[in-house]
């Protein structure tokens, strides 16, 4: 039968469209990530009385399985699955929860079958877990950690597109090599940088050096990379971490006196915060309470309660003179993350001031 060289043409064309549209339709299920989504509690799993009740809820009440069935436009990003670690409100967590959490996400990580790890979590400490994962667990392999500041019952709830940001950038192989990463309110923030700036507001998060990037309608742009070490450049890792050595906070305020830091001195702790005032200020009065402290093997670490900056050494300090370590721009709570993971491995004030230069 004749068929005309257009015509020919047009056949080939089609058959070409119809094999890639089958090859496409075979290729979805298989292309998709798989992300494993370890839930703790927090905001995210909240419910409140009213849609009006944006502030006032309960925290830690949704199990995992009901947060992922809620949100059915996670099957179209990544195949999802959920395990509950913990189910409580984020100030309440422990060190040993810590520990627990960042063991299971290591040993998830080491899986051949899990492409990226999501954590569901409070946002009141939310910055210290996303900052130890990123001390700790040895993976190239995106970790989100991600929450809500307004329960799912709420008004323009913030948690769904929370959690759909989260696990597309978790199944995202450009979100590999970046260290633990935060997704609330559109950023992508690092772990070690973000911080919880607002108590009550969805742009709750921010990071003094800014956010890594933003995912929009599940894409992410990336307009920077963290330059301290981390994940797989971290000399810490957590499967031989097995106990966290206790490390205090002490703030420093006008009219501060000696009660906090004495006690801190004489509770055991390995290692003392102090959050001083600007450039990691500390009063004169209570200068000899932190000398004693070094004095009795105490480990002194100037923060600053200023959010922003970061505290420069020996400056209104002499800090050379008194063995004290400078935490650099860590806020205190961050701070003590990182004075916990570094007393695993020593508690020489010169590789601890390098490590707080380093991470
Ligand atoms: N109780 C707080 C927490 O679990 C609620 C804040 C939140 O998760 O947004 O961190």
């Amino acid at each position: 039968m004749y068929l005309s060289p257009r015509f020919r043409a047009f056949a080939a064309g089609a058959a070409l469209l119809a094999a890639s549209a089958f090859a496409q339709a075979q290729q979805a299920p298989q292309g998709l990530p798989n992300v494993v989504i370890l839930a703790t509690g927090g905001t995210i799993a909240g419910a409140g009385a009213s849609a009006v009740n944006s502030a006032t809820y309960a925290a830690a009440k949704v199990g995992v399985e009901k947060l992922i069935a809620g949100l059915p436009e996670l099957s179209k990003v990544a195949n999802v699955r959920g395990e509950q670690v913990f189910q409580v409100a984020s100030e309440s967590l422990t060190n040993d929860n810590l520990l627990t959490l960042a063991k299971r996400v290591s040993a998830l990580s080491k899986q051949a079958d899990v492409d990226g790890i999501v954590i569901t979590h409070g946002t009141d400490t939310l910055e210290e877990t996303a900052y130890f994962l990123t001390l700790t667990v040895h993976t190239s392999k995106p970790i989100v950690v991600v929450g809500s500041m307004r329960p799912g019952t709420a008004l323009s709830a913030d948690g769904a597109l929370n959690l759909y940001d989260a696990v597309n950038v978790a199944g995202s192989k450009d979100a590999a090599g970046k260290g633990v990463l935060v997704t609330m309110n559109d950023n992508i923030d690092s772990g070690r940088d973000v911080s919880k700036n607002v108590n009550i507001k969805t742009s709750a998060f921010s990071s003094q050096w800014g956010p890594l990037g933003m995912v929009v309608e599940g894409k992410n742009y990336w307009f920077r990379a963290p330059v301290k070490r981390h994940t797989m450049n971290s000399e810490f890792d957590i499967d031989s971490i097995n106990a966290l050595p206790p490390v205090e906070i002490a703030m420093g305020y006008e009219g501060v006196s000696s009660i906090a830091i004495d006690a801190i001195a004489k509770s055991g702790a390995k290692a003392l915060i102090h959050g001083g005032t600007g450039n990691g200020s500390v009063a004169d009065r209570i200068v000899p309470n932190l000398q004693k402290a070094r004095a009795d093997g105490v480990i002194v670490i100037r923060s600053s309660r200023v959010p922003d900056g970061f505290v420069i050494r020996n400056a209104e300090q002499p800090d050379d003179k008194y063995d004290w370590v400078v935490a650099h721009d860590l806020r205190p709570q961050k701070a003590r993350i990182l004075a916990m993971v570094a007393l695993t491995k020593t508690n020489n004030t010169k590789e601890l001031q390098r490590i707080f230069w380093e991470y």
